[in-house]
């Protein structure tokens, strides 16, 4: 695996754009825009023009979400006088091609970066893709250090979060009723990994029901293991079928753990059903990883 200069920018520029730093005034913009719109307050466009100059700090916030992965919600202030947080504000809002934030998709570098030097085998998935920032930048990675002999499996319903049934994801309810900013079609996926120029052959798509595609999937050995499913059912359906087959020295991601309670719950059973005892690394407040001894 060879890093250069060259390499470490093209890798460095390929997060700015995934994650929307390089234009995040235009975010601002919006926001600005909505927060004038739902406070009735009317839209200057020398200020909208200057939103750098008019609102840094918004700027700044947006920013360090976008390290962390945490959402920019707004506020404002309703007929009674109370106020109210804009939740539906995502869908407009949500502009970045991953929600993972700039820490995960450092601790993906890492991953990637680690099982290249230390030649551990097998292929990378993430179930549960979304808009398919994460394995865009998977692949982007592989390009960069030229080892697409491996595969990156993108598994999504591209339909969003299922709703839930089972007991353990009672009141956790994701599903495009609440969020639909969640479903994500494949054809809008495919065309972003086109825009990225990194829609390889190596790339392959698993459209449906972790339950119904995980197992029967095509899929030898794995080198990384990425879970971002959210569900206590979609974190079980991909790591039954898929963890004996991550590789010794390879890794496991669990995007949700701190974030979504079924999964943890779904994590910590899994684990201790296994008699998993390899150390949990904190990657940020909302994810872990381990590494398969
Ligand atoms: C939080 S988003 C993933 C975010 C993404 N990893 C990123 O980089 O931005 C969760 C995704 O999981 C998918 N999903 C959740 N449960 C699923 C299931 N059981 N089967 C198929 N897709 C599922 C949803 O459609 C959605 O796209």
């Amino acid at each position: 695996m060879k890093k250069t200069t060259l390499t470490a920018q093209y890798l460095d520029l390929l997060k700015k754009s995934l994650l929307n730093e390089l234009y995040v005034e235009n975010e601002a913009r919006l926001l600005y825009t909505f927060d004038r719109m739902l406070n009735k307050q009317p839209l200057d466009f020398n200020d909208y023009f200057n939103i750098t100059r008019i609102e840094p700090t918004l700027i700044d916030t947006l920013l360090r979400n976008k390290q962390t992965g945490l959402i920019t919600v707004l506020q404002f202030i309703d007929a009674d006088g109370r106020i109210q947080k804009a939740d539906d504000l995502r869908n407009i809002t949500e502009l970045s091609h991953t929600m993972i934030g700039r820490d995960r998709l450092e601790n993906v570098q890492f991953c990637v970066e680690k099982v290249l030097e230390d030649e551990v085998k097998g292929d990378f998935i993430e179930t549960g893709i979304w808009r398919g920032g994460t394995c865009i930048f998977m692949q982007g990675l592989l390009v960069a250090y030229d080892a697409t002999d491996r595969t990156v499996w993108a598994a999504d319903s591209f339909e969003g979060v299922p709703a839930p049934t089972l007991p353990q994801d009672e009141g956790f309810d994701l599903s495009p009723n609440v969020l639909p900013v969640l479903a994500v079609s494949l054809e809008e996926v495919t065309k972003l990994f086109q825009r990225y120029g990194l829609l390889g052959e190596n790339v392959k798509f698993l459209k449906g029901w972790f339950k119904d595609t995980l197992a029967v999937a095509p899929i030898g050995q794995l080198a990384i293991l990425r879970l971002d499913g959210d569900l206590y059912e979609s974190t079980m359906d991909a790591l039954v079928p898929l963890y004996d087959k991550v590789s010794r020295g390879g890794f496991v991601i669990v995007d949700d753990y701190g974030s979504c309670p079924p999964c943890k719950r779904a994590i910590d059973d899994f684990r201790s059903q296994r008699g998993i005892a390899d150390e949990l690394h904190e990657i940020d407040i909302q994810s872990v990883y381990w590494r398969k001894s």
